[in-house]
């Protein structure tokens, strides 16, 4: 589903060229549940943005479904980001003046969903994670554990092949942060695509492989 080839990516800051990933490669396949270790600034954010098709390496190759991601237009790596691709972040990124049903729905608006049809799906996945008692609170109502509930529940609106997640687990006490990897677990188990980046090494221990990244190089890949 993901191949990454000899994959660099540069920033210039001022007149310093500062290299993040260096000739990366990895190769992620449908239904796998990986994670992405390494300390901070080791890049791993870099490379989600790239698994995201939200930046471009600076160099190489990045083949999503068969498709080199270079190749695609920016209106396509919309549609991409859109329809395939669910992202959760560490500090949720749910507007804070929509209420969890209307984040929910968001993805679907964008998508040209029928307003009745995104209400109903959004609605079913809040019940989903739990939270369907909670559809019409704004995010400042809830607990941190529940907007990230919320961030998943967005994330799945559009039936995405790939979800990505940066530091799912970042801002939650250990005990949310074990039910959310609860949650990751279960949509592995139903077939999702799943790539976790976190610093954590309980938290990578619940995906199926472990992809080390120090200063920007793949330095051991094992099985968790
Ligand atoms: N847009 C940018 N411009 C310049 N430097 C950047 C940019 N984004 C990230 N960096 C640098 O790249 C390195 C890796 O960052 P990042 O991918 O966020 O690491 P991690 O997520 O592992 O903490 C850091 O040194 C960071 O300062
Ligand atoms: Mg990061």
């Amino acid at each position: 589903m993901i191949t990454l080839r000899c994959v660099t990516k540069s920033y210039t800051v001022g007149d310093q060229e500062l290299t993040v990933l260096k000739d990366v490669d990895m190769t992620i396949r449908q239904g796998e549940f990986v994670s992405v270790m390494g300390p901070s600034g080791s890049g791993k954010s870099t490379l989600m943005h790239i698994l995201g098709c939200l930046d471009t390496p600076t160099s190489g190759s990045y083949q999503l479904d068969g498709q080199e991601v270079a190749h695609l237009t920016k209106r396509d790596l919309a549609e991409v980001r859109n329809r395939s691709i669910g992202f959760v972040f560490q500090n949720f990124h749910l507007l804070p003046r929509m209420s969890a049903v209307r984040n929910v729905e968001l993805p679907m608006t964008y998508a040209g969903v029928k307003r009745t049809e995104r209400r109903h799906r959004a609605l079913e996945l809040l019940e989903q994670v739990g939270l369907g008692a909670r559809a019409r609170y704004l995010p400042n109502a809830l607990s941190g554990g529940q907007k990230q509930r919320v961030a998943i529940a967005r994330a799945l609106a559009n039936h995405p092949r790939l979800l990505l997640a940066d530091e799912p687990t970042g801002a939650l006490d250990q005990r949310t942060g074990q039910e959310i990897m609860s949650m990751f677990q279960a949509l592995h188990a139903s077939g999702m695509t799943i790539v976790i980046i976190t610093h954590d090494p309980n938290v990578a221990a619940a995906a199926q492989r472990t992809i080390r990244l120090v200063d920007g190089v793949i330095q051991e890949e094992d099985a968790g």
